[in-house]
């Protein structure tokens, strides 16, 4: 990835970064999304080093909405367990259009990873920035 960087405290190596905007884009192409019509894929890389995708699943009752972050986020909780955390979270679109995570995500993000790494289209190409720029003062019980 070339894209602008923001604040890192975290940064992936540029192979890294391919996979999981690939895994991403895979991802995007199982989307349910009969009434947007906008296809949202994510891929989760946690720090045991494994990677999970999910994609946007729309309901006719629309707020039953799930976004695909947080589809690819509890998929590796269900598959680590509660003390998964996330190392970084890749989204991509099938538009040519920013693409980054919606509020909600970001506060899902922050609370279970607090350092994560975002990647997603920005305005002028491939951002990679972190959740803490994102989202600078996520909610916290
Ligand atoms: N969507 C996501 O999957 N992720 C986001 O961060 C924002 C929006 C989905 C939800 C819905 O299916 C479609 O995009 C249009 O809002």
């Amino acid at each position: 990835m070339t894209g602008r960087q923001t604040s890192m405290s975290t940064s992936l190596a540029v192979e890294q970064q391919e996979n999981m905007l690939s895994a991403a884009r895979a991802a995007f192409q199982n989307a349910y999304a009969p009434y947007s019509h906008f296809r949202v894929g994510a891929a989760v890389l946690t720090y045991r080093d494994s990677l999970y995708q999910g994609c946007n699943v729309e309901n006719a009752s629309y707020g039953l909405t799930i976004c695909a972050e947080r589809a690819a986020i509890f998929a590796a909780v269900a598959a680590e367990g509660s003390d998964m955390k996330i190392r970084a979270i890749a989204v991509c679109t099938d538009r040519d259009q920013p693409c980054a995570p919606c509020g909600a995500c970001r506060q899902v993000i922050c609370e279970l990873g607090p350092s994560a790494v975002v990647l997603f289209r920005g305005h002028s190409g491939p951002e990679q920035t972190t959740i803490s720029n994102l989202l600078p003062e996520g909610f916290r019980l």
